[in-house]
């Protein structure tokens, strides 16, 4: 659609799928970043300045000086993520901007990811692999590459939100007892006979396998570090698809490489995406590079919530995933 007088000005800091965009351009007066490099602070606010809505992902840092420089016109953030970690949420409060995100439509995509990652750590996905594509396969033995089965191990899921249900449901699925924390206990109905514990320590006393979906915040910074490891079971397994720096990298590649854990499942790094160079050197690591909602139908999905939102938002409505609603 050509772009008039009232049409609003938005910016996309990355791309999105062809039919997000489609929809985007019929919308705004819609620039964007050609490259879908990741733009630095001072970037977003020289290619943004003018725009009515940012369209960005977890990978831009919308911080208090993004947020000043674009308030005069900027009116919304909108990003394609469920964590919103990486936007300064009291800043835009201040400055009147509302931030949508993409919660629900990325749980299911989320919870596939965390159990990839489990069988790959509990079935040693990555050794198994290299075995055959390097041609180093001498054929079948009763003892290769034996691994952990998941019946009747218990799971510890840390941060039974949207996406942690999801993962209990399918580890359930699996024939796993299910064991999680957060900072209260769901309803009957939500933690569907998973088992509650209001201490951390004491939970990971009883984790064969620790799930990682608690949303990033200051706050969990380095939560899991070596003495949280050390309560875990000997051999026990860590899965991450919430954020790497709720992880001290030092003490996870320490009990990976003694031994004193069995094997990790990681989607997300501190620093991303410089990983930590030690796990490239761990085979008892299984890496995927922040997949975790990366199917079509939800990207597509999370682009939609984001496109009605901001629709309902110009007609005067609250969407449901506006996070500072006045
Ligand atoms: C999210 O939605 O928060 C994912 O981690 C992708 O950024």
């Amino acid at each position: 659609m050509a772009a008039n007088a009232t049409t609003p000005r938005a910016y996309l800091c990355r791309r999105f799928t062809e039919s997000v965009e489609a929809a985007l351009a019929e919308r705004y007066d819609l620039r964007l970043n050609e490259h879908d490099g990741i733009l630095s602070p001072d970037e977003i606010v020289q290619s943004a300045r003018g725009s009515e809505v940012l369209f960005a992902s977890a990978t831009e840092q919308i911080n208090e000086h993004v947020l000043r420089q674009l308030a005069p016109t900027l009116r919304y953030v909108a990003t394609l993520s469920v964590g919103y970690d990486h936007i300064d949420m009291a800043a835009a409060r201040e400055l009147g901007i509302g931030v949508l995100h993409t919660p629900d439509v990325l749980s299911d995509a989320c919870a596939e990811v965390a159990m990839m990652l489990m069988l790959n750590a509990c079935r040693r996905g990555y050794e198994a692999d290299r075995m055959v594509r390097d041609g180093r396969w001498p054929g079948w033995s009763p003892t290769q590459l034996l691994g952990i089965g998941l019946k009747e191990k218990r799971v510890l899921v840390f941060g039974m939100g949207r996406i942690g249900r999801e993962v209990a449901a399918r580890a359930r699925a699996f024939g796993m007892e299910i064991h999680y924390h957060n900072r209260r206990a769901l309803a009957p109905e939500l933690a569907a006979g998973a088992i509650y514990h209001a201490d951390l320590d004491q939970a990971l006393r009883i984790a064969d396998v620790l799930v990682i979906a608690a949303p990033g915040s200051p706050q969990l910074k380095g939560i899991i570090n070596a003495e949280r490891i050390a309560c875990m079971p000997e051999r026990a397994v860590l899965v991450n698809i919430s954020r790497g720096d709720l992880v001290d990298d030092d003490a996870l590649t320490s009990a990976l490489s003694t031994g004193r854990l069995f094997a990790a499942g990681l989607d997300v790094y501190a620093n991303e995406p410089n990983v930590d160079p030690r796990y490239r050197e761990l085979d008892n690591v299984f890496l995927s590079p922040h997949i975790g909602s990366a199917t079509r139908e939800t990207r597509d999905a999370m682009g939609w919530l984001l496109i009605n939102g901001l629709d309902a938002l110009y007609q005067g409505a609250t969407p449901d995933n506006l996070l500072n609603p006045r």
